[in-house]
């Protein structure tokens, strides 16, 4: 079967569906492949690169699978081969005239935006690996239009405050904000009302603000539910606080099928410092944010920037196109279980079922739901999380208890104990703060590398040596036991650390 790539019309639109590297897997999947001359112009992919990577150009439209980034206006359909298979972003859920006009030909249309977000279809997610480098880029406008520095610093000439970063919504758009903010410097805070991304918020270097309302529980599906009133408020209260504070707000929120809940306020805009920066990544949704204009840059009267770009991912092209491609890639991996060109389209199989809007002129849309369960934390019944307070207070009688017995222990003990207790209790003390304060990322590393101090075991072995057969012997065990320990820890902490560094 023949692949079409085609050459997106929209304005401003510079993605394309294939790049010359995924040319190259669709071929050997056993599809010729077709671009339409310049589709690649825009992600800075020449037709030359794609003739080397094997595809022929031409026309899209004799192809029998024609692969679109945004939904073909009018004119294109019109020119598909009855049989065909439309792949590409068709926006079902939001667009019902064009599932309506999709229905009535003689077609199959699948929707890459419908991909249930279930770990079986992760590598086909369209909507992730878009909002991720949406995610990033939004971050990139913000430090753009801000002005100033993200790091702090500290120069001859004086010292920089590093910037305040909130992000609103820690899905995927929203952690790829955080990464990216904190990796420019920047102190980033988020909050969500999924508290199951805390750690993930805290990991990239962000501190999570929680919101205390009843209905804050952990998803079951990895999307939030429309929250409570009292949610809200709550939540109100704490971005008004914020925005004085911040110079930076990014907002990601969305609840799948709803428009956009609006969660800064005309009034936080106007609270906000001048220079501030807001990015509403949630724009074409309606907008998280009062005052935003879809597709466009608004400045306040107080000197506030809100920006409202719709094509995020897209001002990465090349990027875009490449993760893209790969997502179709992996569709069509998926749809050609024998590698020999030619596609099936198996409807028992959820993936497909859930992303077909029309399949040979009959229209499926909408698909049946699907259970996902995208946290498996939550799959035990998650009682409400214990006010912090009532945690400190339960590890009070542990660490009286324990007080006591040292204490205990001190007195009964020989003279010559006694300092040896003292020493013991100062240990944990000091154990306890500094390992409190390492990174819960590091914990493993800091672990091993402490395997070392098995190497006060080798030397006391040592000492014990040829003090009698069954002492050697105790002591020649001990000095293998702790060597492993000793050499273990450190090649584990090697391969620790080496999955912290960027090489
Ligand atoms: N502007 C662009 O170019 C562009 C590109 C890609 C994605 N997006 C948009 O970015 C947004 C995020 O996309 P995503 O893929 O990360 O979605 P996602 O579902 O992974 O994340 C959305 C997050 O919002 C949170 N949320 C829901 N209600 C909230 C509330 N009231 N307060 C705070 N957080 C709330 C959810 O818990 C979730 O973590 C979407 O609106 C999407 O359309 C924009």
């Amino acid at each position: 079967m023949i692949i079409g790539v085609l050459r997106d019309p929209h304005p401003g639109e510079r993605r394309v569906a294939a790049t010359p590297a995924t040319v190259m897997q669709l071929i050997k999947l056993g599809y010729d492949v077709l671009v339409e001359p310049g589709a690649g112009t825009g992600s800075a992919f020449s037709d030359e690169a794609y003739a080397d990577a094997g595809a022929t150009l031409g026309d899209p439209f004799t192809a029998d699978i024609v692969f679109a980034i945004n939904p073909p206006p009018a004119e294109q359909l019109d020119k598909l081969p009855a049989g065909c298979v439309l792949v590409g972003m068709l926006n079902p859920r939001l667009d019902p005239g064009l599932v309506a006009d999709l229905g009535r030909r003689p077609i199959t249309a699948m929707s890459m935006d419908a991909v249930p977000r279930i770990s079986r279809a992760q590598s086909l997610d369209v909507l992730s690996s878009m909002a991720n480098i949406a995610g990033y880029r939004a971050v990139v406008e913000a430090a753009h239009a801000f002005g100033r520095f993200f790091t702090g610093q500290v120069t001859a000439a004086g010292k920089v405050p590093p910037a305040k970063v909130l992000v609103a919504g820690a899905g995927v758009a929203g952690l790829a904000a955080i990464g990216a903010a904190g990796s420019l410097g920047a102190i980033v805070r988020a909050t969500d009302p999924r508290p199951e991304v805390a750690d993930q918020v805290r990991s990239l270097g962000g501190e999570y603000l929680s919101v205390e309302a009843a209905d804050v529980e952990v998803s079951s599906t990895g999307y939030a539910k429309q929250m409570s009133e009292d949610y809200n408020e709550r939540a109100a209260q704490l971005y008004a606080e914020q925005a004085t504070d911040v110079d930076i707000i990014i907002t990601t929120a969305l609840i799948p099928g709803r428009p956009a809940p609006v969660l800064i306020t005309k009034r936080m805009v106007a609270s906000m410092k001048p220079g501030s920066v807001i990015v509403d990544m949630a724009a074409a949704n309606g907008g998280n944010v009062e005052g935003t204009v879809a597709g466009a840059v608004v400045d306040t009267p107080n000197g506030v920037t809100i920006i409202g770009y719709t094509d995020l991912a897209g001002r990465l092209p090349a990027q875009a196109s490449q993760l893209y491609g790969t997502n179709l890639v992996n569709l069509m991996k998926l749809m050609t279980p024998d590698r020999d060109g030619r596609l099936v389209l198996d409807f028992d199989d959820v993936v497909q079922r859930s992303m077909t809007v029309v399949r040979d002129g009959e229209l499926t849309w909408p698909p049946p739901p699907v259970s996902v369960s995208a946290a498996p934390v939550a799959a035990a019944p998650a009682p409400a999380p214990p006010p912090a307070p009532a945690v400190k207070q339960s590890k009070l009688p542990v660490i009286g208890l324990g007080a006591a017995a040292l204490f205990l222990l001190a007195a009964l003990a020989p003279a010559a104990l006694r300092g040896h207790l003292t020493v013991f209790a100062l240990a944990i003390v000091i154990g306890y703060y500094v390992i409190g304060h390492v990174h819960h990322a590091l914990h493993t590393p800091l672990m091993s590398v402490t395997n070392a101090i098995s190497g006060i075991i080798v030397v006391g072995a040592l000492l014990q040596l040829g003090h009698g057969s069954v002492v050697t012997a105790l002591s020649f065990v001990a000095i293998l036991l702790a060597s492993i320990n000793v050499f273990g820890g450190f090649a584990v902490t090697r391969r620790m650390l080496a999955m912290f560094s960027r090489s």
